[in-house]
């Protein structure tokens, strides 16, 4: 089933007419997604944009839509859209008095920690991801335990409460930055950064310093390998593929390009290639086509369970009922708020962080938690 296909599914029953009115002020939404929405999808989904929007605009709320938002989400209602260090960077500079996060549990908890005094909702607050249930904020307390004197990196697709034990934030976007940075602040070579295995082994070929990892996966890029990677090139020779850094490093020796989903965003649009394959969550193709529409995408069509939550429906119903309200503890949003914003500080880099392919192909070994 494509990307499309699933939030139609999701999207029914329809509320509201498909009116003129509606199919003009919704045309140049249309005129974007068209090649991954059919005609009657549309009608469905045209009067929801509408309404949300109308909605946006009385409650003076904003839509922060992740990469992985099906192409209605991202192109119809997103106010911001982005990579994870993009949407926490536009829930702290933002003035809206509520943020509707189009994305997971962990990235609503990230906008409510830098965001306290807004209220932050989140369209269906099962949205969880593998990576933050893999970790809780004892074993970090062991962890530090353990460790004394070395920096603890945590990747933002953590709890609140893990964020709240660690010393400074990340995001696949500026991982090597942050962990070089942490070390020479720290005066040390090591550097512990959770919870994602596979992230930290792909770091730990960009950097001198010394990774210690924990065994967190990410449940839709772990199911990548080489040998979907070498079906691929052998069925398109001429294709660019991108891989996210959530993969594991064998995937990453053989593809062309990783970095994080707006670094994969940032070299479609640059590089204009013929051909791409996104090794990586199914929407992200079809968001990228809608402004690239000279490229061609190849599937796979992963989908991350968590993401495909969120649909035009329960964001409608989001903002009719101010809801689900997220809710941290005070005493967890200044800890936790100290570690993402410590992430924010660092100056920006100048282009979406790459990683460079030949590093990527020599071994690294990590010490496993
Ligand atoms: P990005 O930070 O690259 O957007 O990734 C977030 C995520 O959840 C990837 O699976
Ligand atoms: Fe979590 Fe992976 Fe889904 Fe991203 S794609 S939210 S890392 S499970």
């Amino acid at each position: 089933m494509d990307d499309g296909a699933l939030s139609f599914a999701k999207a029914a029953p329809m509320a509201f007419p498909f009116t003129p009115a509606v199919e003009a002020q919704t045309a140049p939404v249309w005129d974007k997604v068209k090649s991954r929405i059919t005609p009657f999808e549309w009608r469905a989904h045209a009067p929801l944009i509408a309404e949300i929007n109308r909605l946006k605009r009385k409650k003076n709320a904003v839509i922060l839509a992740h990469n992985y938002m099906t192409p209605e989400i991202f192109h119809g209602v997103g106010d911001y859209v982005g990579d994870s260090l993009g949407l926490a960077r536009e829930a702290a500079r933002c003035d809206a008095a509520v943020i509707v996060q189009a994305g997971v549990h962990f990235m609503a908890e990230t906008s409510k920690v830098l965001a306290p005094q807004k209220r932050v909702l989140i369209p269906d607050p099962l949205a969880g991801c593998s990576l933050a249930s893999s970790i809780t904020a004892e074993d970090v307390r062991m962890i530090k335990a353990r460790y004394p004197g070395v920096p603890v990196v945590t990747y933002v697709n953590t709890t609140a409460e893990v964020k709240a034990e660690t010393d400074i934030c990340c995001t696949s976007a500026n991982a090597v930055q942050v962990v070089e940075a942490a070390a020479a602040q720290w005066g040390t070579d090591r550097c512990i950064l959770i919870p994602d295995e596979f992230l930290a082994r792909n770091v730990a070929r960009q950097t001198g310093v010394k990774i210690i990892a924990w065994a967190g996966r990410c449940e839709v890029h772990e199911r990548f390998n080489a040998a979907d990677i070498r079906e691929l090139r052998a069925a398109y020779p001429g294709a660019e593929i991108l891989a996210h850094p959530e993969c594991p490093a064998e995937v990453i020796e053989a593809s062309d390009f990783t970095g994080s989903t707006a670094a994969m965003t940032e070299f479609v649009a640059r590089r204009r290639p013929a051909q791409v394959v996104m090794i990586t969550e199914c929407s992200m193709a079809s968001n990228v086509q809608a402004d690239s529409p000279e490229t061609e995408f190849i599937g796979p069509c992963n989908l991350c369970p968590h993401m495909k939550r969120i649909t035009l429906q329960n964001i409608y119903e989001a903002l009719v009922h101010d809801r689900y309200e997220v809710v941290v503890d005070p005493a967890i949003i200044d800890r936790a708020a100290a570690a993402v914003q410590r992430m924010i500080d660092l100056p920006p880099p100048a282009q979406p962080a790459r990683y460079d392919l030949v590093k990527a192909r020599h071994h690294v070994d990590v010490e496993m938690l």
